[in-house]
């Protein structure tokens, strides 16, 4: 391709993995880095370290075409092949700190790295989370490493994709928003996101970039606890959330979309970069006290699950429930942040023997709740003799259970939806206790 351009992605997870793979797919010559060795021989054996539908093919047919590589080493992917990277985009994980402040030490390590092995004007685009000025330190950085003083630009390129549906978000974004501080940096950015030009790009400041990011993550957030305490006003009023939230979506000022009452928000982006927004606001001498307000109902709502439980089963002590759905959202198999640990957790806290089933995001879960719960083989191994069935991820795979067979599975007809994915009437006609968020 004519304009295309070496790009080097550090950090080959979620984002940075389908990052290089759809950079690649626009016709760039992309090379992907990873500090974790196990992740780059398994890519290299083209297989996939994550679950996310459509990365497989995306990475086979990139890699097959000569575009797509993978190594462990930064200095490797400044000259891979003896070809110079024009552009590192650093994808790497910006993990909360104890005091909800972004742990940024990755960030600056591969900066680091990076300015100790460039040869020519090379342009460092931070794509991770990251707060307002985060590009200033990444330039001082570059600055105190880069001791031959070879020219770069430091540019911010906040990503917005959605685990699940993350190749789509990517090549079809809704805006790419484009942080630059210098001509030829935006030049080169341009080049990058040519074949995006049908859809909005966003050239601006470095710092308006940094923080649309962590802004448009926050509201979202609160558009999400919006909805969930007007559920606990419907649970209270004997309203319908749907109902109410069809009717306020219909508004082209609010839009239907993050209106969807449930069981919180969880993942590895809200909960931290809420958390990260709040504190950078604090810092900077600015309370931004409804960021607070945004996380306390979405941490109340976590436990909307274990309030109904114990308010249909009454002593939790030995009874059986089954979770299904254990990934923080569907079509991922990340469970950082999920609301599921949360709940799950306190169920076993009170004494409750936990079945669980996910479709793909048991392996991850293994990890966290080792043998402290029974991993069920199918949902309806999941169900069986269960006191009461919560559904707490709202998978496809979900809406094709026959309740009419798990009604004759449980030992107690009680079914807790904290997705609001099922009929209620469906479901009381079938003779389940059915108790879904905020509609009656
Ligand atoms: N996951 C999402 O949906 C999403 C969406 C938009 C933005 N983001 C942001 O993107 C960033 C990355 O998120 P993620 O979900 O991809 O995280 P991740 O944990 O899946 O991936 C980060 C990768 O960086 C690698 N890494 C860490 N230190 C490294 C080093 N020194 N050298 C090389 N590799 C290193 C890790 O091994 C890991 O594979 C975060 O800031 C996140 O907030 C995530």
């Amino acid at each position: 391709m004519k304009d295309s351009v070496n790009i080097a992605v550090i950090g080959t997870g979620y984002v940075g993995l389908v990052s290089g793979a759809c950079f690649s797919e626009m016709g760039h010559r992309v090379i992907c880095v990873d500090n974790d060795e196990n992740k780059i021989k398994m890519l290299k054996k083209n297989r996939m370290p994550i679950y996310e539908e459509g990365l497989e093919e995306l990475v086979k047919k990139n890699v097959k075409a000569g575009r797509l590589f993978f190594t462990t080493s930064i200095k490797e992917a400044m000259h891979y092949d003896g070809i110079r990277t024009e552009a590192v985009f650093i994808a790497v994980g910006t993990p909360p700190r104890d005091d909800g402040s972004a742990d940024l030490s990755a960030v600056e390590k591969v900066t680091a790295e990076v300015a100790e092995n460039m040869s020519d004007y090379t342009v460092i685009v931070e794509k991770s989370t990251v707060p307002v000025e985060t590009c200033l330190w990444i330039e001082k950085t570059m600055r105190r490493y880069n001791k031959k003083n070879i020219p770069f630009d430091v540019c911010s390129n906040p990503e917005f994709l959605k685990e699940g549906v993350a190749i789509n978000d990517f090549l079809k974004p809704d805006r790419v928003v484009v942080g630059v501080s210098s001509e030829r940096a935006e030049k080169l950015m341009r080049r990058i996101y040519k074949p995006l030009s049908k859809y909005p790009l966003l050239v601006c400041d470095v710092k308006s970039a940094e923080l649309i990011k962590h802004a448009s993550n926050s509201f979202l957030s609160t558009k999400i606890s919006f909805i969930n305490a007007v559920a606990n006003l419907c649970e209270k009023t004997g309203a319908n959330v749907e109902l109410v939230a069809k009717g306020m979506g219909l508004d082209k000022r609010i839009g239907p979309d993050f209106l969807k009452a449930g069981i919180g928000f969880g993942g590895f982006c809200f909960p931290k970069d809420l958390e990260a927004f709040y504190w950078l606001s604090k810092q900077k001498g600015y309370d931004f006290e409804m960021l607070k307000e945004v996380k306390r109902i979405n941490e109340e709502q976590k436990m909307w699950v274990v309030k109904k439980v114990e308010s249909e089963l009454w002593n939790l002590n030995g009874k059986v429930v089954s979770i299904l759905g254990l990934a923080f959202k569907p079509k991922t198999d990340d469970m950082r942040f999920a609301p599921s640990i949360d709940i799950i957790n306190s169920l076993v806290s009170k004494g409750t023997k936990i079945k669980a089933y996910d479709p793909v995001a048991m392996d991850n879960a293994k990890k966290i709740f080792g043998n402290k719960i029974y991993f069920a083989k199918n949902p309806y191994d999941c169900v069986k003799d269960s006191d009461c069935v919560c559904l707490v991820t709202e998978w496809d795979e979900f809406k094709k259970i026959d309740f009419k067979k798990v009604f004759k599975m449980v030992k107690h007809p009680v079914m807790i939806d904290g997705r609001n994915l099922y009929n209620p009437k469906e479901m009381r006609d079938i003779g389940f206790t059915y108790i879904s968020v905020g509609r009656p």
